[in-house]
């Protein structure tokens, strides 16, 4: 990443015709930074990359090789999604790598919160790398950096220390050194969006809420297990699908489940029924460095907590976490 500075005159990028404008000289930048050679990208599905593939593909079409890993640590239907749109609707040269049990079997019985993101991110470079390796010619590596983790990286090289590891592609072995394409790293967030709006990507995907790089992984507590992690994706995806049923996806920053290796006792169908809590975080925040906790209408939470109770094996309690950020990060772990 190269830690320059946002000029201080640059224009923000509040409108489609703004962002028409932006795409238009980033194709262009593109195009004379790559000529005919290949560019390679990690296509999580997150906003980030997703507007960079889609402003690549744009530029320069089937020179842009995608590769989407599955660690395994997805939201429901996630991989789906993005395959679905990539390679389904803009033709993408898209490779899909299903990795779960790659990552499933190095995390297990790692309880440790530090331990388990070293994990997630050493092995999705492994596992990028073995791809990277597979392919023939490419000579770019593209990136979805955005001004904030350069803003980040600067506070970290004045020697700053930072509060959890979070990971990028960064960090790529000797033998796969690539030139860098960054196409959105003077770019704020908002700005993403609307640049991802002009490119055509879809509403839900372009506003969609922040996904850690480590995935599921942060929110299934300490030693991952499968079974626990399916229940967490399927409590998950029901709270995502209430919030988007009562009109709170766009008016909640960020709000998912988390699930704690503890069981208590319940009743189910007249039997003992011992299962885990599903914790419920829903937060409001401007820049992710301090959050604020939402009121959710306590029909809807009513609402969740009868379905994930009734629809998720294994859990037979919701709570809901209350903790502003500080003292609580958004993440548990
Ligand atoms: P915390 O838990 O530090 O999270 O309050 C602040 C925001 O950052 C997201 N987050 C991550 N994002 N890679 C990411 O890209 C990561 O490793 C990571 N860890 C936390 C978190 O979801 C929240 O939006």
């Amino acid at each position: 990443m190269d830690l320059n500075k946002r000029p201080e005159n640059m224009q923000r990028i509040t409108t489609i015709e703004l962002a028409n404008k932006f795409i238009d000289e980033q194709i262009a930048e593109v195009r004379a930074q790559v000529g005919d050679k290949k560019v390679l990208l990690a296509l999580s599905g997150g906003v980030d990359s997703s507007v960079v593939a889609a402003l690549l593909i744009k530029a320069i079409g089937k020179q842009l090789v995608c590769v989407h890993v599955n660690h395994g640590l997805m939201r429901k239907n996630e991989s789906e999604n993005v395959i679905k749109l990539f390679k389904g609707e803009l033709d993408a040269n898209l490779i899909y790598v299903d990795a779960t049990d790659r990552f499933l079997d190095l995390l297990a019985g790692v309880s440790d919160p530090e331990k388990k993101r070293k994990i997630i991110g050493a092995e999705f470079i492994n596992v990028f790398a073995d791809e990277a390796r597979k392919l023939e010619d490419i000579t770019f590596l593209a990136q979805g950096t955005i001004y904030p983790d350069i803003l980040e990286s600067i506070k970290q090289a004045e020697g700053k220390k930072a509060v959890k590891s979070h990971h990028n592609v960064g960090g790529l072995p000797e033998d796969l050194q690539f030139e860098l394409v960054e196409p959105i790293k003077l770019l704020f967030k908002d700005e993403v969006r609307v640049v991802g709006e002009a490119l055509g990507l879809p509403k839900n995907m372009v506003y969609r809420q922040p996904f850690p790089g480590p995935g599921l992984g942060v929110r299934c507590l300490g030693a991952i297990t499968r079974d626990r992690l399916h229940a967490l994706r399927e409590a998950d995806a029901i709270l995502r699908e209430e919030f988007d049923l009562n009109g709170l996806a766009g008016k909640v920053w960020q709000y998912f489940i988390v699930v704690p290796d503890i069981k208590s006792v319940g009743v189910k169908d007249e039997s003992r029924y011992e299962g885990w809590p599903a914790i419920i975080r829903a937060v409001n925040t401007t820049d992710a460095m301090s959050a604020t906790i939402e009121e959710i209408p306590y029909t809807v939470l009513h609402r969740i907590t009868d379905r994930i109770t009734k629809e998720v094996d294994g859990i037979n309690r919701v709570l809901m976490d209350l903790t502003p950020k500080p003292v609580g990060t958004i993440e548990w772990e």
